[in-house]
């Protein structure tokens, strides 16, 4: 399948152009760059780019984490705290949530277990009271809170996500997936707030989701101060990618850009709702990010699956239990996503 024609809606990927900036960032490289490593080291920082976040979001650098995607802090996390001295390999996971956090947990023997999401109207809820339950009978060394959490599209107020934490021993690591959180909101300040106040968390962002380049594979993070083992774990001594880093700089500094195209994405969200949300046996859950979950009445798989194909559109048919009469579908282009409604409402209506 060549990449040109198809429509990829299947994997919360950026279907926009990158911001001016970014491209500018790209072609005015100095490639000459590349013949040395970075010498911030010497000044006792990761990269420039954690300098540059460090401004940005008010919090020390030595706080800050870089990775090769957000996949790669999540990995090293789990992998690091996992394989500890004290032996404890429990990790809590979200039921219904990315399959990568089990498979990471696996990789070095962890003993994964979920604790529940709870759908309730048009949207899933953390119940805290239920995870902090678990927490004090499983007495994890991990717990992974996603939000807002892939698939489901729900996501937790920075109060709710607070209220969580004062539950959670602090000899057991919360790690907090934020990889869509900037498209709910631009007020970033409670990170510092919750890892100044909290001895035991990490929150991860990525430039692959709201600055829509996965491709770049360039993830961050923030830490509380007390994770220092981590982040010794974590650093690297050689920097890291600087093509890389300069670009991520320019996709940050063009947070206009990509509040507009989140701004198109809202509308499309609405036009989801009402008009699939209207057709019977068909939900659509309220989403927070880039992707939007719809359950389906399941004998229109089979008409489903061959009219996206026939028009050249990958989304997602999820086959996870509980969720497996579902849909997630990435927030496309405005014609892209007019059309996938057309096409489910034609499915729907024939
Ligand atoms: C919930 C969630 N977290 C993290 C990521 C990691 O993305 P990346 O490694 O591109 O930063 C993804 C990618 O799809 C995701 O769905």
């Amino acid at each position: 399948m060549k990449e040109s024609n198809t429509n990829f809606l299947d994997r919360n990927e950026f279907n926009y152009a990158p911001s001016q900036k970014v491209v500018d960032a790209l072609k005015n490289f100095d490639v000459n760059t590349l013949c040395f490593y970075t010498r911030i080291y010497d000044e006792g920082k990761k990269s420039i780019f954690s300098e540059f976040l460090s401004e940005l979001y008010n919090i020390d650098e030595t706080q800050i984490l870089l990775g090769y995607g957000g996949e790669d802090i999540l990995k090293q996390a789990v992998h690091f705290f996992l394989t500890e001295e004290d032996g404890n390999k429990t990790i809590l996971i979200p039921s219904l949530s990315w399959w990568y956090y089990k498979s990471i947990a696996d990789e070095v023997n962890g003993d994964t277990i979920q604790y529940p999401l709870f759908e309730e109207n048009d949207t899933f809820k953390y119940n805290v009271q239920v995870l902090a339950e678990m927490v004090k009978k499983e007495k994890p060394k991990v717990v992974l809170i996603a939000s807002p959490n892939n698939p489901t599209g729900n996501s937790l107020t920075p109060v709710e996500l607070e209220t969580i934490l004062l539950q959670i021993p602090h000899t057991t690591q919360v790690l907090i997936d934020e990889a869509y959180a900037s498209f709910i909101s631009n007020d970033s300040s409670y990170i510092k707030i919750l890892v100044n106040k909290f001895p035991n968390i990490i929150i991860i962002r990525t430039l692959s989701k709201f600055y829509g380049l996965p491709g770049l594979r360039m993830g961050f993070g923030f830490m509380s101060k007390e994770l220092s083992r981590f982040s010794s774990y974590s650093n690297k001594y050689l920097g890291y990618n600087r093509i890389s880093e300069a670009i991520a700089i320019a996709a940050l500094e063009s947070d206009e850009h990509y509040r507009d195209i989140a701004a198109k994405m809202n509308e499309d969200r609405q036009a989801y709702e009402e008009e699939l949300g209207a057709l019977p046996g068909f939900k659509v859950y309220k989403s927070a990010a880039n992707f939007i979950l719809i359950k389906y009445p399941i004998e229109l798989k089979p008409a489903l699956k061959e009219a996206f194909s026939k028009e050249n559109f990958k989304i997602k048919f999820m086959d996870e239990p509980g969720i497996n009469t579902h849909l997630r579908i990435t927030l496309g282009r405005q014609e892209q996503n007019r059309k996938v409604i057309d096409i489910i409402k034609s499915v729907a209506t024939s």
